[in-house]
């Protein structure tokens, strides 16, 4: 408050209304205080100097101190950093002090006068005998009050929160790891059992009849299946915990199509679907030419599979500037458009009551994963009725070093 001058005599009226004043900013400032204080993460208030000009009691709950501990002091020494009391230092001297990444990044506000927000870091010091050193999510928020700079620091504790991270991680590689290892018991002995049946329905264990024949060959079917299903399992494993190694190498995709079409061809007559090609000529180009080969088939034997007799299946492969352009499309059933951003996750099938068809819904899921390993990109559009189209745009790199760049900007 002004100092009043000597001559003036305030009124009762003036008196009344500065008190009014007075009260109303002491009110206001307590207020304030309460909300400070019942804050449930950290909050710090600092000057120039790192000093602590105010504190909120979540972190004295943290430190286990008592405000007057902790208001004054420079912040290592608020917070008890442990690693200074250790170095027997002062905060801002010790060896560690020059990689603390609270001091980093306060120092920085200071200088940038930009906010950091929700930087996670592991705390040094242990608090109040707590076993783990706490992981805290950092925001930092430079203020002026009374024309000084300060710096509003607010601390959360997230280690729980870290922790659950873990446990999940570690249970997720459990859970792989597990996947892994019964897909790859199961696949010797279905390979096994595959030759086996091979060789009775050969005859080459004896003369089979027309009956035990089909029997034979339905069993076939359904071994090749499940080992198909077992591999599918494999690559979704191997491709999630970045275990996939791809083979790159420069390959020639006209060729490596034309392969596929031809493959598919018997697939697409025996479901009285037409197969048409229109393959441009690529100039070679680097990729996993199994994987692409895993990639159309997939692609193919979906718009077969979902396209009723009688419909057609075309695959396009096009230059469109450095990308390969590879188009499948159908003229068959469709996907609803709410379903058309899940088809690529893992498991999901479209439901079709009355027409179930057979499948496990890891196909496009893989396909995503090869796409997404050559740095390329896919697409689906399609209409209820009348048909499906995907799009694969593929980069062309002449090198394997062409391609590790490309690979390195997409992530
Ligand atoms: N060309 C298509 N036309 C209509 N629906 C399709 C087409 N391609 C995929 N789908 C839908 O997307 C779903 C997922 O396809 P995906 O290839 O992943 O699984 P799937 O073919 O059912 O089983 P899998 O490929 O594992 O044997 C399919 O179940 C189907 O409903
Ligand atoms: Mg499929």
């Amino acid at each position: 408050m002004k100092p009043q001058e000597p001559s003036h005599i305030p009124s009762l009226a003036e008196l009344a209304d500065s008190q009014t004043i007075e009260n109303l900013i002491e009110r206001k400032r307590r207020n304030l205080e309460a909300i400070f204080d019942a804050v449930p993460v950290g909050l710090l208030l600092l000057d120039e100097n790192l000093t602590v000009v105010r504190v909120n009691d979540a972190i004295r709950k943290l430190v286990g101190k008592d405000y007057h501990e902790i208001i004054n002091r420079a912040i290592g020494h608020a917070l008890d950093c442990k690693t200074i009391a250790i170095e027997k230092t002062i905060c801002g001297l010790g060896q560690y002090c020059k990689k603390c990444p609270l001091k980093q990044n306060i120092r920085k506000v200071f200088e940038t006068s930009q906010p950091v927000n929700g930087l996670e870091f592991q705390s040094q010091t242990h608090f109040q005998d707590r076993a783990l050193k706490p992981w805290f999510s950092l925001s930092v928020e430079p203020v002026t009050i009374e024309g000084k700079k300060h710096i509003v620091v607010c601390l959360n504790d997230i280690t729980e929160k870290k922790l659950a991270e873990e446990k999940l991680l570690e249970t997720m590689e459990l859970k792989s790891q597990f996947i892994s290892t019964v897909s790859h018991e199961l696949r010797t002995p279905l390979t096994a059992l595959s030759q086996g049946l091979d060789i009775v329905l050969n005859g080459e264990a004896g003369k089979i009849n027309e009956k035990q024949k089909q029997f034979l060959q339905l069993s076939k079917r359904n071994v090749d299946r499940l080992g198909l299903l077992v591999n599918d399992v494999l690559d979704i494993q191997k491709f999630e915990s970045g275990r996939m190694k791809l083979d790159f190498a420069p390959n020639n995709m006209a060729q490596t199509a034309k392969e596929v079409v031809h493959t598919m061809a018997l697939t697409a007559k025996k479901a009285g679907i037409r197969l048409s090609a229109e393959i441009e000529n690529v100039s070679p180009s680097v990729f996993d030419r199994n994987k692409i080969i895993q990639m159309l088939t997939n692609l193919l034997s979906n718009a077969i599979k979902f396209t009723p007799a009688g419909g057609k299946v075309s695959l396009q492969v096009q230059n469109q500037n450095d990308e390969i352009v590879i188009t499948v499309s159908d003229t068959g059933l469709g996907i609803p458009k709410s379903d058309l951003c899940k088809v690529f996750q893992r498991f999901y099938r479209v439901k079709r009551p009355g027409k179930e068809i057979s499948g496990t819904g890891l196909g496009l899921s893989i396909v995503a994963q090869i796409v997404s390993f050559h740095g390329g990109r896919i697409m689906v559009d399609s209409e209820i009725d009348k048909g499906t189209t995907f799009t694969v745009y593929l980069p062309r790199a002449a090198t394997v070093e062409d391609l590790a760049v490309v690979l390195t900007k997409t992530g």
